[in-house]
């Protein structure tokens, strides 16, 4: 890897919502490749941005009244806020928008038709509209749902004049490529996936859509525009300053790496290299393919109420812990599952006790023993030292192997070792011995010299914590990075340490947490639990537990339509910091007139159920009167805002 560019990817992501944590893991985790690069001293491009053209954006849009570009406008803000409190470090932040992102896409269309691999054709199909993409009907769940696990929509059958992209023609080449770089797709067993399903044979792709417009126009006939996907994989390239700067460009293409999640694989394993071989261009060394966040076992959605945002969490628990757990928590490739209660015990196991612990008892000794004064440095042969040596190996190769998970795990091997030497030498016993002062003297020095390795080595994880840690060493955090490893002994002798407040404070752990809803228990447990207090005759007790899994907000109502053929329901569009849709039994009540605008109280995680064919998420409370008459449940005094949480 040495003097090597690096350039790394996120997926841009879709600016029709708002950012969850898996948004803010794969950021994360592109955000600690790109720190740790820069460190080596590597020319490093890290580019995250978001994906604004296609149907789904124009949809959400006009659902709020607004142009796409506005609305588009409106969200990307959430996204830039957040990479901001995540200490992202993103060299550009890239919209489909950029006018330069635009001239390229056009460009790479026209290099594809020069090669003659374009051309205009009919198209009939089933059409997801949240994946933009087509299913043959074979491909459908059910026969009715998009097969994309992680969508399963309901789809629409779409018949079209459309462009197409030669894809069938490149099934061999990109097999023969896959053989050749085995490691264009990692994991490996992402490839195997990759591998099987294009072994079947490729079906030419539909690239260009009529029925709407919001997008970047086919060159020379602009009642077409493109396909989203050839817009979106293209940011790739406007990002390295395909066209518009040669520099740049040839240090920087073909990327080191696309970081991704599972869901979108065929697009970048498949497409993308297949349209940069009809240009002529390069194709990026890695693909990697993270697994899925579930939130307790279930998938997130905002449906289900169990959205997670990054920005309560790094407002709960501290931004570099949160970088930390969701670094440290899954193997990258692996799904894993989110939970408060797994990151507070890793908090508490690896922060406060492993790391936080060993920094504050090493410079509690170093006043106590030697007065605060590194001493001179020892010859690096101690267990210790050899330990943390071994160390500093598997964290470089974990990068080269782009798995950074595994560069945490060789760190705390070395803390943990650096803890249990502390217990093994007995510091305060050797400083009751004069004659053992040069012992007391070498081991001293291993932990802080040991210290220091570890703060600059989790500079690309925890940025100020480490940065505090060196601090706390006596060090200038400025002055510290990965070329002050290697030879033993950079810690130089005469340093004052500088005890700090500690680091990372142990979090308490509620149980009964509201946010956080408790596993099913046992059945045994629960009766034991229900024993006690005895229900009246009639009433049927909740248990605290039942309560914590209702997620109520206020929601503003957007929108208001009578649903026809019915003189009791209402299609309601509702604002609870996301949008969902509404089915109420309220229209002999309230005119659609009365209720938009309205504050109301929205009951957010009631499984979504169709009525009349139209999706439910969700409920309104209301109060019926002895005369049946129905009234919406608001909040006192002013309006409190749309997304507020009710407890
Ligand atoms: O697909 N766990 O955008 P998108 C982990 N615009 N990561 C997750 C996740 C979860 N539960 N949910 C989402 C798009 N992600 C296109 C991409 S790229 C040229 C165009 C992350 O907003 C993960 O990185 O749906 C996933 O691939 C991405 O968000 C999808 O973001
Ligand atoms: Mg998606």
């Amino acid at each position: 890897m040495e003097n090597k560019a690096f350039y790394v990817s996120t997926p841009i992501y879709y600016c029709n919502d708002v950012p969850h944590i898996g948004h803010a893991y794969t950021t994360i985790a592109a955000d600690v490749m790109a720190r740790y690069h820069r460190m080596m001293g590597h020319p490093t491009f890290f580019l995250t941005g978001t994906d604004e053209h296609g149907q789904k954006v124009e949809e959400a849009a006009k659902k709020l009244g607004k142009q796409p570009k506005e609305f588009a406008d409106g969200v990307v803000e959430h996204f830039r806020k957040l990479w901001e409190k995540l200490n992202i470090s993103n060299d550009r932040f890239i919209r489909t928008t950029d006018g330069d992102h635009e001239r390229v896409v056009t460009e790479l269309w026209k290099m594809m038709a020069a090669a003659g691999d374009i051309y205009l054709g009919d198209y009939e199909d089933w059409y997801c509209v949240h994946d933009e993409t087509f299913w043959t009907e074979s491909q459908l769940l059910e026969g009715k749902l998009c097969p994309n696990p992680w969508c399963k929509r309901p789809v629409e059958k779409r018949k079209e004049q459309s462009y197409f992209f030669r894809l069938s023609k490149y099934t061999e080449p990109l097999l023969k490529y896959y053989e050749e770089y085995p490691d264009f797709v990692m994991p490996d067993y992402r490839m195997n996936e990759v591998k099987s399903f294009v072994s079947q044979g490729l079906n030419d792709l539909s690239i260009s859509r009529t029925t709407f417009n919001w997008g970047v126009p086919v060159p020379d006939d602009p009642a077409h525009i493109m396909y989203v996907w050839v817009d979106a994989l293209t940011n790739y390239l406007t990002g390295a300053g395909f066209h518009f700067d040669e520099d740049k460009y040839r240090t920087f293409w073909p990327a080191t790496v696309h970081l991704i999640g599972k869901d979108i694989l065929r697009f970048h394993a498949i497409f993308w290299p297949a349209f940069l071989m009809s240009a002529g261009l390069p194709l990026p060394e890695h693909v990697f393919a993270h697994g899925f966040w579930t939130i307790e076992g279930q998938k997130m959605s905002k449906s289900l109420g169990n959205w997670i945002d990054p920005n309560e969490m790094v407002d709960e628990y501290g931004l570099d812990p949160f970088r930390y757990f969701l670094m440290r928590e899954i193997q990258l490739g692996a799904d894993g599952d989110f939970s408060k209660k797994n990151l507070v015990g890793r908090i508490n196991a690896d922060l406060a006790n492993d790391l936080g612990n060993l920094l504050s008892r090493s410079l509690a000794m170093t006043d106590k023993y030697l007065k605060g004064i590194v001493p001179e440095p020892s010859d690096g042969r101690s267990p210790l030292a050899v330990v943390c040596m071994e160390g500093e190996s598997r964290y470089h190769r974990a990068f080269d192997d782009q798995r950074p998970n595994l560069a945490l795990i060789a760190l705390w091997e070395v803390i943990s070792r650096a803890n249990k030497y502390i217990d093994e030498k007995a510091p305060w016993a050797l400083a009751k011995d004069e004659a053992k002062a040069a012992e007391l003297s070498e081991m001293m020095y291993d932990l802080a010299e040991t210290l220091r390795r570890v703060a600059v080595m989790l500079l690309p994880f925890m940025p100020e914590s480490a940065h505090r840690m060196l601090e706390q060493i006596g060090r200038e955090p400025q002055a510290e990075n990965v070329w002050t490893l290697g030879r033993w002994g950079g810690l130089p002798a005469g340093t004052v340490v500088k005890r700090g407040p500690s680091l990372f404070p142990r979090v308490e752990w509620k149980e009964d947490a509201p946010a956080d809803p408790p596993k099913e228990e046992k059945p045994e447990k629960k009766k034991k639990k229900d024993a006690k207090p005895q229900a009246p005759e009639g009433v049927v007790f909740a248990e605290y537990e039942d309560f914590a899994k209702l997620r109520f907000k206020i929601g503003r109502i957007e929108s208001a339509a009578p649903v026809p053929e019915t003189d009791k329901l209402m299609h309601l569009s509702v604002n609870t910091g996301e949008t969902r849709s509404i089915v109420a039994g309220i229209a002999k009540h309230y005119t659609a007139g009365e209720l938009v605008g309205k504050h109301v109280v929205v009951l957010c995680n009631l499984k979504p159920r169709k009525l009349r064919g139209i999706e439910s998420q969700g409920m309104l409370l209301v109060a019926t009167d002895p005369e049946g008459k129905m009234r919406l449940l608001t909040t006192d005094g002013s309006p409190a805002p749309a997304g507020s949480k009710i407890s």
